[in-house]
This record gives C-alpha cells, sequence and structure tokens, in this order.
C-alpha cells in the first residue's frame, strides 16, 4: 500500500473542512478520499463530488461503505454520541481508524474499542492530537526542568456564549450548508466537555500527567436554545466546573461552559496556565515573557503573528501543515489523520492515542459523576 484510502464517516462541518486538505498535491500522494457516508445521502454525494478522488463514492450508511472495498481507513466526523459504535464496527471490519474528539463518550466503550484494535491488529488515531504542538512539548520540557518551579495548579478549559449554531455549515439550504448542529445539545456526547474542554484536557495531561482524582459541579444553565430560529431543549450539561488532583498536591481547575464567555479573545484557553513556586506559564508566554519553540519563527509570519496559542500561526507549525494548507481549515485535525496516514503507511506511531484519549475521557465522566454524586471520584486510568 502506497496510498491510504480514506472514507469520510459523517459529512458534516468538519469533514467538509478536511477533505480539501486531500486535493493538495503533498497529500495526494499519501491519500485519497475514496468513500463518504453520511444518511443524508444527499450530502454524502455532494461531498464525494466535490472533494472525494476521482471515482469516490458515497454510501448512506457505515455498514454499506464497509461492505465496499472503497478504504482502508475512514475518519470518524460523526456526532460525539455515535463515535463508538462508528469506530468499533470500523475496527472489526479491519479497518484503521481516526477518530474525532471524543473517541468515545465513556470509560467503558474506550476500553472495549482499545482492545478490539489490539485484536484485528488496526491503528487508532484519536483527536485532539495536543502533544503535537511544539508550545505544548516545550511547556512540558519547561516545566519538567524546573523552570517554574515546583507546580502548585494550573486553570484551563473553554467558555463561549453561543456554540456551533453559528458555524457557515449550518446557515444555507443546501445539503453541504444545512447541517443541523442539534446534536451538540443532546446526550449522549453533547456539552462543551466533549466538544472543547476536552483540547484543554489533552494538553493539560500532556504536561502534567495522568490526573489522580476528580471533583467537580456541573448542570444546564441555559435550558432552552434557538438553533436555527427553532428552539430546541437542551439535554446536555452547557456549565461544569472540575478540579483535578495530579498527585504532590498540585491540583488544576478545568471548566467547560456554553453559557458564559471569558474575556473576548481567551474564549479557548485549552493552553493552561500553569503557577508554580518559581514562576508562570500562560500560553506563549513564562513570567509574561515569549518563550520560544520549534517553529515559532514561522508562526510570526502568519496574519495574527503568532500571538494565539492553538489557532493563526501556531496552526501552521504542526508536521503536515505545509505552506499549501496554511489557508485551508482545521488544520490540527487534518494533523491528527496525516498522523493515521504515517502510521499505517511508515510504521510511525502517533502521540495521539486511544489510551490518552480514553484517560481524558475517563476524567470527563469522572466529573459528571462527581456532580452527581457529590463524591470526589478517583481515576483509574493512565496512558
Ligand atoms: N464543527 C467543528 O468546529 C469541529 C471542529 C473540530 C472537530 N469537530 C468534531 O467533529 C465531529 C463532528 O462534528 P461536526 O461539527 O462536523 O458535526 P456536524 O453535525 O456538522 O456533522 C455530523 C454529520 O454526521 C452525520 N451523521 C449523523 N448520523 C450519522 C451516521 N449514523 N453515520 C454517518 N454520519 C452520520 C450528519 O448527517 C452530519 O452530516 C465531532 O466529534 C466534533 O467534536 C468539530
Amino acid at each position: 500500500m502506497n496510498r491510504l484510502r480514506i472514507g469520510f464517516v459523517g459529512a458534516g462541518a468538519i469533514s467538509l473542512r478536511l477533505m480539501p486538505h486531500f486535493q493538495i498535491a503533498d497529500t495526494a500522494e499519501r491519500a485519497l478520499v475514496t468513500a463518504v457516508c453520511d444518511p443524508v445521502i444527499e450530502r454524502a454525494e455532494a461531498a464525494a463530488d466535490k472533494f472525494g478522488a476521482p471515482g469516490a463514492r458515497a454510501y448512506a450508511s457505515l455498514t454499506e461503505m464497509l461492505a465496499s472495498d472503497d478504504v482502508d481507513a475512514v475518519s470518524i466526523g460523526s456526532p460525539i454520541g455515535l463515535h463508538y459504535a462508528h469506530a468499533l464496527e470500523a475496527v472489526k471490519a479491519g479497518k484503521h481508524v481516526h477518530v474525532n474528539k471524543t473517541m468515545t463518550v465513556t470509560k467503558a466503550e474506550a476500553d472495549i474499542l482499545i482492545a478490539a484494535a489490539k485484536e484485528y491488529n488496526v491503528r487508532i488515531v484519536a483527536s485532539p492530537g495536543e502533544m503535537l504542538r511544539p508550545h505544548n512539548r516545550e511547556t512540558k520540557r519547561l516545566i519538567e526542568s524546573g523552570a517554574i518551579g515546583k507546580v502548585s495548579w494550573a486553570a484551563c478549559g473553554a467558555a463561549f456564549g453561543n456554540y456551533h449554531e453559528d458555524e457557515p455549515e449550518r446557515q444555507g439550504s443546501d445539503p453541504l450548508n444545512n447541517v443541523d448542529p442539534s446534536w451538540y445539545f443532546r446526550v449522549p456526547g453533547g456539552g462543551p466537555l466533549y466538544d472543547v474542554t476536552v483540547y484543554a484536557l489533552h494538553g493539560l495531561t500532556g504536561v502534567l500527567g495522568p490526573v489522580k482524582r476528580v471533583t467537580a459541579l456541573s448542570g444546564t444553565l441555559v435550558p432552552e436554545r434557538l438553533v436555527n430560529g427553532k428552539p430546541l431543549k437542551v439535554e446536555a450539561h452547557d456549565n461544569t466546573l472540575m478540579l483535578l488532583d495530579f498527585g504532590g498536591n498540585t491540583f488544576a481547575m478545568a471548566f467547560g461552559t456554553a453559557a458564559g464567555s471569558l474575556t473576548p479573545g481567551v474564549e479557548f484557553d485549552f493552553s493552561a496556565r500553569y503557577y508554580g513556586t518559581d514562576g508562570e506559564i500562560w500560553g506563549l508566554t513564562m513570567n509574561g515573557e515569549p518563550y520560544d519553540y520549534p517553529g515559532r519563527e514561522i508562526a510570526l509570519t502568519a496574519p495574527d503573528k503568532g500571538t494565539q496559542s492553538n489557532f493563526g500561526g501556531n496552526e501552521w507549525i504542526l508536521p503536515h501543515i505545509s505552506p499549501e494548507h496554511r489557508d485551508l481549515s482545521e488544520h490540527h485535525v487534518f494533523e491528527d489523520l496525516m498522523q493515521l496516514v504515517d502510521w499505517v503507511l511508515d510504521g510511525t506511531p502517533s502521540p495521539a492515542t486511544a489510551e490518552h484519549a480514553r484517560h481524558v475521557i475517563d476524567v470527563i465522566e469522572c466529573a459528571y459523576r462527581a456532580a452527581e454524586t457529590g463524591m470526589t471520584q478517583v481515576v483509574t486510568t493512565s496512558f
């Protein structure tokens, strides 16, 4: 195999943003979009026509797509509550899997999926690969070298008002821009923890290591939202604050709220603030001064001058973002998918592992359980 044949599961917002990357020459040499499935078959067909390799096919279900001989791997971009079933079905069909965050909703599902991937000898890359980011790796190195002393606490998360309602893929009337975002507010899989705080938790645990205990408060602050002008009853919690214990009396706070913003410009506090006995690191600065990290000189040439830790120019320095990919979107998810391509074609393992994803899912599940029971939860997974 010298080119991986990829089938997209779900042709919604994320898949539609990823597929154009596969039309760029450096990617097309390595991987092809050969199939798309979506129960909205017009969407699957339109996406396969517009972004697929010549002859790419559309299917109304994953089962039909897997029954064909079109794909070696899948990229799962269906609603989060369906990820487990889709990933497991693909693994059992012998396909390699990239799965958007979060990989599953529960730790028990993640356990089964990881065991199945081993049994069927297929690779799983689980987004978000936050430790692929050079500044996160440098933060880890600085903290381990004692640059800010002993870490006492950290804070990270995501907080905003409106949510996926406003994305361009949801505002129109044709199949590629009338995608319904209601699932983001339903259970299982809805709510900001699984969708956005997950980035912060991957970075935080990538830097500090596994969480040992979790406690939290959580609930639904806004019980009804307007989605495309229609009222939608919100089932998922939209407001969660959790406290994490890393052992040795190092603690962190992680938040996920779709019911109130942070200061404009820092809605996504994915790169934590780390406070130590001898200093602090916040995003791209240490003690208020920018610190250096590999690729920073390129990030500084971007329109945002590399000022945003997780977006803007810092997307440009992910390993597979050649200049031709810079004007496209969702660089980090494309990067994760290319991690799978490299793993399958070259045998290069990715740090965006299913085991790391399982740990973060365990933390999220523990947070909800802690909020429900009022009891601090012990996290049993590691990575
Ligand atoms: N939207 C974003 O900004 C964004 C960014 C990064 C990652 N993600 C992640 O990508 C994933 C998908 O999010 P999205 O915003 O693209 O969702 P979306 O609602 O835009 O699209 C989901 C698509 O899945 C389809 N679908 C529903 N049931 C299906 C089934 N049984 N089989 C196949 N397809 C099915 C829907 O018809 C829809 O086209 C989530 O994990 C999300 O967290 C989203």
